[in-house]
């Protein structure tokens, strides 16, 4: 059976090719646990708040399969669009519930660089290969909005 999250003592089933990553935060605090620097998840996109979009870093909202999700944090990696070519895509992602903006509850969102289309309703595979850093509550949204281009520059530097 598929689901959408799959560890095995922190190694993502799917591909479990090479030695986990836990450079940053491997506590296993969240339900599904295991290191935190690789895992996948897919679902179908679905519409979030629009907030990234006029912001500048339109992400797309998984609809994780099974529901369950990683453990917050703001990770590189790569996202592969059925039925879509050029990918998989290098992306950004942010799990979390965006404690910025006070929400409440948690999402997979993904920052696909150098792309632009739509993807809603489009199911996505989102695999995550480095941990960056904690999710966090940012005082302002200059702060996010600083961290994100970091964030993006990282992942440029480290997935290709
Ligand atoms: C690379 C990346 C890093 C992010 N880091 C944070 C963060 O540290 N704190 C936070 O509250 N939200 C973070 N977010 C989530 C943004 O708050 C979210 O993308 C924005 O509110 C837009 O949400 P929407 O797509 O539902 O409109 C991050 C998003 C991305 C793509």
């Amino acid at each position: 059976m598929t689901t959408g999250a799959e560890w095995m003592d922190g190694v993502a089933r799917r591909s479990c090719t090479g030695p986990v990553d836990v450079s940053g935060d491997a506590s296993a605090s969240s339900a599904v646990g295991g290191a935190a620097g690789r895992w996948t998840v897919d679902g179908v996109v679905v519409p979030g708040e629009r907030r990234g979009r006029r912001l500048g870093w339109p992400t797309a909202n998984v609809d994780v399969d099974g529901g369950a999700l990683p453990p917050d944090g703001i990770y590189a990696g790569l996202v592969t669009v059925t039925g879509l070519d050029g990918g998989p895509f290098p992306a950004a992602v942010s799990v979390g519930s965006n404690p910025t903006f006070a929400g409440t509850s948690r999402t997979v969102e993904a920052h696909l660089l150098d792309f632009d289309g739509d993807l809603y309703g489009r199911r996505v595979v989102v695999t995550a290969l480095h941990r960056l850093r904690d999710t966090a509550a940012f005082g302002s949204v200059v702060e996010l909005l600083a961290a994100v281009e970091d964030d993006v520059a990282r992942t440029r530097a480290l997935v290709r």
